[in-house]
């Protein structure tokens, strides 16, 4: 079975095709795919035209190599229209007839707290739910649990976190598929796809803190006792210490980049303060910088960066999280310093993100595709696309408790 990840950034275009072995569920990279494009900015669609053609253009390319029926997509949808809400509800188990007040819960009772938990959660017309992960169960005044079914109790309380989205970016991103004839696909947020990429189960279960520094977009997501807890996408990126460079060194765009990413450091620490640095401009002269400089302004920015993030870790009440690995991932973090700076400013464990749970035909699956690679896996793994049933959709009852609980998991 194939199945191709496309994860459309701000700026590029990325897509991993993939096998999947049906008896197994082993999943193998086969081929990456990346082009440019100017569709989008700080990851939402602006220009649903652009947005198209460069759909085809990595369509068109990977079926002049892959002759095969792509049996399943799993698109991402990133940037700020893309909100999340936490949602509790308590409901009473016990019915008035009854002489004893304790019931034993069954799966009903879940899915209507679940239920229940969903509409206190913001929900106005015009947004449409793209993912809800129920957090934790609570029996009375026993403690919590993650799996309810057959305990006995009077009343169950439960919290859910929904992602949601505008329906006119739904409506913009989901366009592209339906006019492609995508057939089977899915959208799934950004950063579930990259956390889902860097961890496996034991991290989910230990707790962990995902960052992913793309360009135009910083991903955040904490798993805590194997739950997503938050995710989230900050509107800034890599690009923006590549637009500090450009004006504080006084270049251009594409130098600024070739520095950012070759002679930048964002910890000044590691930088030479007597180590001079030429950097051509426009005008055919040619400044001179000390590499303590260049660091300097790239730390600055980063920091930045970084404390968006530890504000959305703190507001989300995470902040002993920090203590548990902090993963640092993506293209912008290749950037010299990028883990050292983040552990210093917490005081954290840092480490660098590695692929982890899939076989690949590919040597080295460089951070450019771990979002594209990380779609695949979270369509594998929460078992996304078994929704669809031979009855044109809708799914029987059984199918969703399944699913539920694999959402647990
Ligand atoms: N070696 C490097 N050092 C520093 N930065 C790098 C390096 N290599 C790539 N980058 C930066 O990574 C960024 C690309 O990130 P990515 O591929 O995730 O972009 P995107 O997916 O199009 O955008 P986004 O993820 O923000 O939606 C660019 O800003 C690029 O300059
Ligand atoms: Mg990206």
């Amino acid at each position: 079975m194939y199945l191709l990840g496309i994860d459309f950034g701000s700026r590029y275009i990325k897509a991993a095709l993939c096998v999947k072995d049906i008896e197994t569920g082993e999943i193998t990279v086969l081929k990456l795919y990346k082009f440019q494009h100017k569709a989008a900015k700080q990851g939402t669609i602006t220009d649903v035209v652009k947005a198209k053609e460069a759909f085809t253009e990595l369509i068109d390319k990977m079926r002049t190599e892959f002759q095969d029926k792509i049996d399943n997509y799993i698109i991402s949808i990133s940037g700020e229209n893309v909100n999340s809400y936490s949602g509790t509800s308590t409901i009473p188990l016990w019915k008035q007839e009854n002489e004893d007040r304790r019931v034993k819960i069954t799966h009903a009772h879940v899915s209507e707290v679940i239920k229940a938990a969903k509409m206190t959660a913001y929900n106005r017309d015009d947004k449409v739910e793209l993912h809800s992960i129920p957090q934790e169960f609570q029996i009375d005044d026993q403690p919590a649990t993650q799996n309810p079914v057959d305990m006995y109790g009077v009343k169950l309380r439960s919290s859910v976190y929904v992602i949601q989205t505008d329906k006119a970016n739904m409506e913009n991103l989901g366009s592209i598929p339906e006019e492609m004839s995508f057939g089977n696909y899915r959208i799934v947020y950004s950063p579930l796809a990259t956390a889902e990429a860097v961890l496996d189960p034991d991290d989910k279960e230990a707790g962990a803190i995902v960052i992913s520094i793309g360009d135009q977009t910083t991903e955040l997501v904490v798993y805590l006792n194997g739950i997503v807890r938050m995710a989230k996408v900050i509107p800034f990126g890599s690009a923006n210490i590549t637009k500090d460079l450009k004006i504080m060194l006084k270049t251009d765009y594409a130098t600024a980049n070739i520095i950012k990413k070759e002679q930048a450091t964002a910890f000044p620490k590691d930088a030479d303060p007597e180590k001079m640095i030429e950097v051509p401009n426009s005008s055919a002269q040619k400044n001179e910088y000390t590499e303590e400089h260049i660091a300097r302004v790239t730390e600055a920015r980063l920091k930045e960066i970084y404390d968006f993030v530890t504000k959305e870790i703190y507001k989300g009440s995470y902040q002993r999280q920090v203590h548990t690995p902090v993963i640092i991932t993506g293209p912008g973090s290749r950037l010299k310093g990028a883990e050292k700076l983040f552990s210093e400013i917490n005081n954290s464990r840092t480490v660098k993100g590695k692929i982890v749970g899939v076989k690949s035909k590919i040597d080295v699956i460089s951070d450019d595709y771990f979002t594209a690679v990380g779609l695949v896996k979270y369509a594998v793994n929460y078992d996304i696309f078994s929704d669809e049933s031979a009855d044109g959709g809708r799914r029987s009852v059984a199918q969703k408790l399944k699913k539920f609980f694999a959402d647990l998991l």
